[in-house]
């Protein structure tokens, strides 16, 4: 069979750019298909992007038209790894974040015309598009409406992938000018544009990545008002579970973790980094109480206000301490940091992302806390498995599709888990999973030891997709 060839168009690729798990799917997943496809990435040239390792060629001031005003893109791209990169340079991404920006709208009609222009100054015959997200979502509707005719891009296929259904790229009405086509119902979504309907409502097919998440976005409570759209798609939905790259996250070799551990070593390898982290930290240097790990962004999404309403009578309550590392919402910074004022023996909190703490929190902590509001699939869960780490999850979305929560019988588990969004039910889930650190070592090692031994990796993520792509091409 003749390799296809696929455009992964992404705002956020690891190691280029990175505010949350969007990119580091978008990172690895070219890497786990090169050899199956001809996988060309393009990503915004954002300035915090730097190519100096890189040599890259350059297609300079492309022009691209919409609204009757004229737009000058240059592509930066090059091969690495028989993967292509193409950076879009703009003015428009050369700005201190990615989004959130009164022309955002204008900024990501540009990137998507981008992709397909580009393929067509390229000349690359690709047979699939493959999107992620809000930022890209609008391109089947420009490909529908502008360039179906071209014989490069008569048999192009879609597919959306939806890491984040909260985030639609909605719009005023107004902003429907840079389609440069007719008013249409395909990306009008309550008197707004919107980019995630547009791809909802055209896209070959739409995936988003659990099979849990897939389920639970086509109702009500999960759907933020496009559950209706993506159930008129219901045929053409699949949920793929998200891998985690084992050799950046792999105990055995890690270089930012104090000792290296294995399967067989764990005990002792975590209870080593837990000493050297909690000196470091300044916190007593006790390995007998267990450590409470959260990382990730503060935001709602991630149930930090059921933590607001209970951790603090949880850290009261409990024998053990708690490190805090992410950034986002004002309010949930200011409260993690109260944490660490109030309680300076049990908690530390640091604001922000440092990749070095993340890796040394997920080797030397022995729960993780993940009470997610809702969870399309959740990476670091899975990181935590990888290091040993037993979650505490509410059970949503790939939360539930990767946690085995700990069955008292049985001993078998993962992690925990709690069903409902209820502060008090997480909290008697922390308590339990201390207490059982504190009061059964025999069974929270056997826990660890399931955990270590799950497989999260890439490699079933890429098959998964490719056997997708395939099916994708085949439909007529
Ligand atoms: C988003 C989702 C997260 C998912 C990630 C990668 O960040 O919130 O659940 O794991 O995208 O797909």
């Amino acid at each position: 069979m003749k390799k296809l060839t696929v455009l992964l168009a992404s705002s956020e690729v690891v190691p280029f750019s990175k505010t949350g798990g969007l990119a580091d799917i978008s990172g690895s997943l070219p890497k786990v298909l090169k050899d199956d496809v001809k996988i060309i990435v393009l990503t915004p040239y954002y300035q915090n992007v730097d190519l100096s390792t890189y040599t890259p060629q350059v297609l300079k001031a492309v022009k691209i038209v919409m609204a009757g005003n004229n737009y000058f893109v240059d592509y930066y791209y090059f091969n690495d790894e028989n993967v292509t990169y193409v950076f879009v340079k703009h003015p428009f991404y050369e700005r201190e974040n990615y989004y959130g920006y009164h022309d955002d709208d204008e900024r990501f009609f540009l990137f998507s015309y981008s992709i397909l222009t580009y393929l067509k100054r390229a000349k690359i015959k690709a047979d699939l598009l493959h999107l992620n997200d809000w930022q890209t979502a609008i391109t089947p509707f420009l490909l529908k409406t502008h360039y179906r005719s071209d014989p490069l891009f008569k048999d192009l296929k879609t597919l959306l992938s939806i890491h984040n259904l909260q985030f639609q790229g909605s719009f005023e009405k107004d902003s429907f000018k840079y389609t440069n086509s007719a008013f249409s119902y395909d990306y009008i979504h309550f008197e707004r544009v919107n980019f995630l309907k547009a791809g909802i409502t055209l896209a070959n097919k739409i995936n988003t990545v659990s099979p849990s998440y897939q389920k639970e976005f086509q109702t009500e409570y999960y759907g933020f008002t496009l559950d209706g759209a993506l159930k008129s798609r219901a045929q053409d939905l699949k949920g793929i579970l998200n891998g985690i790259d084992y050799e950046v996250y792999n105990p055995e070799t890690d270089h930012h973790i104090f000792f290296n551990y294995t399967k067989n070593s764990f005990i002792s390898g975590k209870k080593n980094n837990k000493l050297a982290l909690l000196k470091e930290l300044k916190l007593p240097a006790l390995t007998t109480l267990p450590i409470v790990g959260h990382i990730g962004r503060l935001a709602t999404q991630k149930g930090i206000d059921l933590m607001l309403a209970t951790l603090e009578e949880t850290i009261t309550k409990t024998n053990a301490f708690y490190l805090f590392l992410g950034s986002g919402e004002k309010k949930y910074e200011e409260f993690f940091l109260y944490l660490m004022h109030k309680y300076p023996q049990k908690v530390f909190t640091h604001i922000g992302f440092e990749n070095r703490l993340a890796h040394l929190i997920y080797a030397s902590s022995d729960l993780f806390l993940m009470p997610s509001l809702f969870e399309p699939c959740g990476l670091a869960q899975m990181i935590s498995m990888r290091y040993g780490t037993l979650p505490i999850v509410r059970e949503t979305g790939g939360l539930k599709d990767t946690v085995i929560p700990y069955n008292k019988y049985t001993n078998e588990g993962t992690g925990f888990s709690f069903k409902n969004y209820n502060a008090h039910e997480m909290m008697a889930t922390i308590i339990s999973a201390v207490n059982l650190f504190n009061n059964n070592q025999p069974v929270f090692k056997s826990l660890q030891k399931q955990a270590l031994n799950q497989d999260y990796s890439l490699k079933k993520m890429g098959r998964d997709y490719l056997n997708l792509y395939q099916e994708i091409i085949k439909e007529e």
